[in-house]
């Protein structure tokens, strides 16, 4: 991927662990919602390159939605504040909700989300993320499935943006801030 090789300090996770992991996850999945309503849910904009990955190994019906849910900008800290920018228009009464994120970081954007989720009386509401940085949860939230645990950096790829750069990688890696800034801010 030389595009990036100034960009990123290490690969984190393959794209073969990636795959191999979703397969894991996908076959679990699938047997916990036998003859269940499931409705996925996916956080925009990181977790679609995940999302479509996983749906296609899903052996059961399912419905596919996606909310908005903002709390970064283009900072690699959180602001703190959680916003709903897309209002869900969905009948979910009685439905198995699985939330579908890219990261789960300090835990707010997921706690928020079951928070308002469990206002349109889903059957039951469970979150199933690619990546989870513990050391990092301010909330306490119930991670049903997690793709891969990870240390404390600020990753890109797969997804995962930096200023809404790098989700093209099919790879999670970690980025070298200095250089991304930099070479961001002369290509404008
Ligand atoms: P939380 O609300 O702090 O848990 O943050 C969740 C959101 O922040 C994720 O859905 C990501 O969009 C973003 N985020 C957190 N950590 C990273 C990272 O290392 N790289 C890119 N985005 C991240
Ligand atoms: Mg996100």
């Amino acid at each position: 991927m030389p595009y990036c090789d100034g960009d990123i300090v290490e690969v984190i996770v393959t794209q073969q662990q990636i795959a191999e992991r979703i397969a894991q996850l996908a076959r679990q999945i699938t047997a916990d919602y036998q003859d269940k309503q499931l409705v996925l849910l996916g956080v925009l904009t990181g977790s679609f390159v995940f999302l479509s990955d996983l749906i296609r190994q899903l052996d059961r019906p399912c419905e596919v939605h996606f909310l908005d849910a903002a709390s970064y900008g283009n900072n690699t800290v959180s602001s703190g504040e959680v916003t709903i920018t897309k209002e869900l228009d969905l009948a979910l009464t009685g439905k198995d909700v699985l939330v579908v994120e890219d990261i789960v970081d300090s835990g707010r954007t997921v706690s928020e989300l079951v928070r308002l989720l469990e206002n349109y009386r889903p059957a039951s509401v469970k979150v199933c993320t690619l990546l989870s940085k513990t050391a990092r949860r301010e909330r306490t939230v119930e991670l049903n499935y997690v793709g891969f645990e990870i240390p404390d950096y600020f990753v890109v790829g797969y997804g995962l943006d930096y200023a809404q750069h790098f989700r093209n990688l099919p790879f999670v890696a970690v980025l070298d801030e200095d250089a991304a800034v930099t070479k961001l801010n002369t290509s404008e």
